[in-house]
């Protein structure tokens, strides 16, 4: 579930406790080096990386909330705006390009209605772009979550996107 912007966030007891246990993993006064894993929880629990999730994290690990924003904004795995259920993160560098990738990046666009950095209007699919996601000769490749969809042809994409539509 992603919440909306403006909502205040704080962790559930149960992530609190993870986060605590992460940040105990560092010396005193090296809290920050906990904030990778924080914001993965973050996102894991509202579904995106939202502002107010950002402060929420500044403020557990005693830091300034822009030193948050400027990490969490060069990675292209936390989300700064809500998301769909599924977020197929798709590489766009020049080896998959040169394997099909910008056809079948075409025929995905077509396929779900959407370009990059929208979600489809049942909130079932966010496209995002990435730069090489390290499966360069298996390309054209997409990410969603921890799973790598390789080899990509129209058909694939189609594939994938009436399973991930059940
Ligand atoms: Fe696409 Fe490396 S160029 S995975």
């Amino acid at each position: 579930m992603t919440t909306e912007a403006n909502t205040p966030v704080a962790f559930t007891p149960e992530r609190l406790a993870k986060a605590n246990e992460i940040i105990a993993r560092y010396p005193a006064g090296k809290q920050k080096s906990a904030l990778l894993p924080l914001l993965h929880l973050l996102q894991e629990q509202e579904g995106w990386t939202s502002p107010e999730g950002m402060d929420y994290v500044a403020g557990l690990l005693q830091i300034q909330p822009i030193e948050v924003y400027e990490v969490a904004s060069f990675y292209t795995m936390y989300h700064l705006d809500p998301v769909g259920k599924h977020v197929i993160e798709y590489c766009r560098t020049g080896p998959c390009c040169l394997m099909g990738g910008e056809d079948v990046y075409a025929h995905l666009k077509q396929r779900l209605g959407i370009e990059a950095g929208q979600t489809t209007p049942d909130g079932l699919f966010t496209i995002k772009e990435v730069e090489c996601l390290a499966a360069c000769g298996m390309g054209p490749v997409f990410q969603i979550r921890e799973q790598y969809y390789m080899h990509l042809t129209n058909e694939r994409v189609d594939e994938i996107i009436a399973e991930l539509s059940k």
